[in-house]
């Protein structure tokens, strides 16, 4: 049966490939776009190390969990769920990881292809050099300039959806694959020459000390439950899309190091990515807090002041483009799956599903212009979706995966799945994701739930 399943998707051609891919939906806009303005927005090095602790103690615990149900079953998040709740007696309850998965897909690539469509049209700003020694004021008003125009807005928005749902309808193995290899690590390299640039601003360590120096008093309940809820969403967890992944992942590869090795990477990406942003917004007397626009507003003017600018701007723009588009992949994945499952065809189950998200986006796109008054519990409907997403269904998700691998697997199930070798770390893991991991998920989340 298993071998049936497995043709039904594909499976990655190599080792290294479920890392790439893993990574290739780990970093993108939550590590380039997102962590550096939340971080800004709730005061720095405390929200930073209280982000680390996430990672660590829930994060990473709940991807091992998450591959490891995904390739034991080989199936769709729904579908695996609901087979594994049957297998083990679970309460009914845990089937509802895979649909309430598949729901917060839709929610967040609706308005993650809004964002993704704003570094799209950056691509051909910088190449036009429209920001050939722009200072802050002016950077700042063409990004606003940018917000206003609903239908600038919506036509970048529809060119990255589509570009998006083109890669989902003729499979993850072709292209995506072949496209990562050369472009992971490029954006690496490209991270690290703006590193160097950062290094040479004179904002630099004040931004490290922004970043780095942990200042309790301004951590609120607020910065905790962002800080978690960032930790699923960067590490693109507690919805499925690394339990797909992991569906399509070679039988023989040990989950732990590879694990290791996405988690490591991601954090990596968007520490640098905070480093370089803050360098250039304290150089420049740019506001850390100034929200969604940060990267967008500071990043130009570096380009836009740097020997061979338009050249390394271009490229950078590119790659965030690159790096949102191999997540968007992996977040309809889960919902395109059970489609296909469901004896749907991979290309219509695409289009309805990218159309679908493609509707609700226009939402994001009119919070910025036409609706930015509409406030839901004083947030416009972006921030609704996004605090939403991010701070209630992946947590949520994550803690119930949590419970039900570390509570209703037996150890043995697990163990020879995840072909561990060493039994110290084996225990250590087992015993974060029983009692750590879902204690600090539902404590953050019961004191957050406040927020609402
Ligand atoms: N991890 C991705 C990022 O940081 C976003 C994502 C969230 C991808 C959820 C898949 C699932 O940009």
């Amino acid at each position: 049966m298993s071998e049936q399943k497995r043709g039904m998707h594909g499976i990655w051609s190599g080792r290294w490939t479920f890392i790439l891919a893993a990574t290739g939906s780990a970093v993108g806009l939550g590590n380039l776009w997102k962590f550096p303005y939340i971080t800004g927005e709730n005061g720095g090095g405390a929200f930073v190390l209280v982000y680390l602790a996430c990672i660590l103690l829930a994060g990473i615990p709940v991807m091992l969990a998450e591959v490891l149900l995904g390739r034991k079953e080989r199936m769709s998040p729904i579908n695996t769920m609901a087979a594994m709740t049957d297998k083990t007696g679970a309460p009914k309850l845990f089937r509802g990881i895979g649909w309430m998965g598949a729901l917060s897909g839709f929610f967040i690539l609706s308005f993650y292809s809004v964002i993704a469509g704003w570094a799209l049209l950056y691509v051909g700003k910088i190449a036009a050099g429209a920001f050939v020694g722009i200072d802050a004021d002016g950077s700042g008003a063409a990004f606003g300039a940018m917000l206003a125009d609903p239908v600038g807005l919506t036509i970048w928005h529809t060119v990255f959806m589509f570009l998006t749902g083109v890669v989902i309808a003729r499979g993850v193995n072709k292209g995506l694959e072949a496209t990562l290899k050369v472009l992971m690590p490029l954006l690496f390299v490209l991270m690290l020459i703006l590193f160097g640039y950062s290094l040479t601003t004179p904002g630099f360590m004040q931004g490290f000390h922004f970043l780095f120096d942990f200042d309790f008093s301004k951590l609120s309940t607020e910065s905790v439950v962002v800080a978690l809820g960032h930790s699923f969403f960067t590490l693109s967890l507690g919805m499925g899309a690394i339990m797909a992944y992991g569906a399509y992942m070679p039988g023989d590869q040990s989950l732990g190091r590879t694990i290791l090795w996405v988690g490591f990477l991601d954090t990596m990406i968007a520490l640098v990515a905070g480093m370089i942003i803050f360098a250039i917004v304290f150089s420049n007397g740019l506001e850390p807090s100034s929200g969604p626009g940060l990267m967008f507003v500071s990043l130009p003017i570096a380009f836009g002041s740097m020997p061979g600018g338009i050249f390394f701007g271009t490229v950078f723009f590119i790659l965030v483009s690159i790096a949102a588009w191999s997540s968007a992949i992996s977040i309809a994945e889960p919902a395109v799956a059970w489609a296909v499952e469901k004896g749907i065809s991979r290309v219509k189950a695409t289009a309805g599903i990218c159309s679908f998200a493609w509707v609700l986006g226009l939402g994001t796109v009119l919070s910025f212009n036409e609706w930015a008054d509409y406030k839901i519990f004083g947030k416009t409907f972006f921030d609704s979706l996004d605090f939403i997403t991010s701070n209630v269904m992946l947590p949520l998700g994550g803690l119930l995966i949590a419970i039900f691998v570390g509570w209703f697997m037996s150890s043995d199930a697990i163990k020879d799945e995840m072909k561990m070798k060493n039994e110290t770390l084996f225990s250590i893991w087992r015993f974060v994701l029983r009692f750590i991991s879902p204690v600090a998920i539902a404590l953050i989340f019961i004191n957050g739930l406040g927020l609402i």
